[in-house]
């Protein structure tokens, strides 16, 4: 194979997949456990990655990632607010981390994902300032446990995506609507526990590495798609101020930029407005209408790579702390569709680390094809195939996965 074209990314680059508890583990005791997805999916089962875990870091070792970004689900390890780390689960944990690190893959924890314990849910959930002493009291014991382990901690996965279907769309538990104040308490009582969450974790001196922490914040760019109309600029421009920039100044602003000691992004394209009507897959516009107004998209959202190179300079322009890409992908059942789509964000992501940002990491989602939150199984983000109508779900590499590998491989990738 030539590598002519190819695009060489510095040594030590982090090549990683990412899961999430509630959407790859089954067995989970938390708020998604009774929900009942669009397609009439539930996350009972989702991948049983809980009892397979060994069986999916055997695929992960034949792509080749250095590195695995998931989560510990709270509400598997600790049954009351302020109780002793479940025994087993924890152990259990502890094998997950023994096994990726004897395959030469470092571990990215996700602390929050979209899921609570049921104590917690049961007091009003983040819109409950106890959250965030609880939070605290929960990190520290897991720090205690994985100090010398765990040297990447990422403390909340999107919180805007959180907050905003939780109490704005109603999409996620507890499906509340136009909660305005209820949204910016869940991002409040986030922000300060994440800030007191990254001391915990900064002051926990492991085997002489100095541990990493940050969120993974979510980008969607927002535009007008006719720039002269003014209902769905002021649409745009509110969406921006309410989820990026209300969140960034939240966690990032003021005081609390000292937790942090990097930003994960997760950055999948943008949203375009027309008529007040969000043009993307995910927001119910049929695939040929948008396909009639000339917008790329993957089954979720409008590909926008060049506006990977815009928010990781902005990012680090103003934040001035190393980035890592904590998710990318693409949910699609075309193939060459996706490997297009990973080219043209690898270029971008190339072009904006020879301009000087200083990217450390780009974690594909997703590992598997997995319970993807209100949609259920029907958006296809994984690197290996799992068939869920099977009962013993068999894992099946897609071919993105041979061309996964080889980036991983070559620490490069050829256009
Ligand atoms: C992100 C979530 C992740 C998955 C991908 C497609 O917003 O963090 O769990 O749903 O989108």
């Amino acid at each position: 194979m030539t590598r002519e074209n190819a695009l060489t990314f510095p040594a030590g680059f982090l090549w990683g997949t990412a899961t999430s508890p509630t959407q790859v583990e089954g067995h989970v005791q938390n708020e998604w456990t009774d929900f009942v997805a669009q397609d009439g999916g539930n996350c009972r089962i989702a991948c049983d990655h809980y009892h397979r875990y060994s069986e999916d870091i055997d695929w992960m070792h034949k792509l080749g990632v250095n590195a695995y970004r998931f989560g510990l689900e709270w509400s598997r390890l600790q049954s009351a607010p302020f109780a002793p780390l479940n025994r087993n689960e924890l152990a259990r944990y502890v094998d997950v981390i023994d096994r990726l690190c004897a395959a030469h893959i470092t571990p990215m924890v996700v602390l929050h994902h979209f899921s609570n314990p049921p104590w917690l849910n049961a007091i009003g959930g983040w819109t409950n300032a106890v959250a965030v002493a609880a939070f605290e009291d929960y990190v520290r014991k897991l720090t205690a446990m994985f100090k010398d382990k765990i040297f990447l901690w990422n403390t909340f996965n999107e919180p805007d995506t959180y907050a905003c279907l939780a109490y704005l769309l109603g999409g996620f538990p507890p499906q509340r609507k136009w909660q305005v104040g209820q949204f910016r308490r869940v991002i409040e009582n986030m922000a300060q526990a994440h800030e007191r969450a990254g001391r915990i974790i900064r002051h926990a001196a492991g085997a002489g590495r100095k541990p990493q922490v940050g969120i993974a914040k979510n980008w969607s760019f927002f535009h007008a798609y006719k720039t002269f109309s003014l209902w769905d600029r002021a649409l745009a421009f509110t969406c921006h101020c309410g989820f990026n920039k209300f969140v960034l100044d939240a966690f990032l602003g003021g005081r609390r930029y000292e937790a942090s000691t990097f930003i994960g992004l997760n950055y999948y394209g943008r949203m375009r407005f027309h008529h007040l009507q969000a043009m993307v897959p995910a927001g119910g516009t049929p695939m040929n209408q948008l396909k009639d107004f000339g917008f790329v998209c993957d089954d979720m959202v409008e590909r926008y790579p060049e506006g990977l190179e815009k928010i990781l300079s902005y990012l680090q322009q103003k934040f001035h702390l190393p980035i890592y890409i904590t998710e990318h992908g693409a949910a699609s059942h075309d193939e060459e569709f996706r490997e297009q789509d990973l080219r043209d964000y690898l270029a971008a992501l190339h072009r904006s680390m020879a301009a000087g940002v200083n990217v450390r990491g780009f974690f594909y989602w997703s590992l598997l094809d997995n319970f993807e939150w209100q949609f259920g199984y029907t958006k296809k983000f994984g690197l290996i195939a799992v068939d869920f109508t099977d009962a013993n779900l068999p894992r099946r590499p897609k071919p993105l996965a041979e061309v996964y590998a080889d980036i991983c491989r070559s620490n490069g990738v050829e256009l």
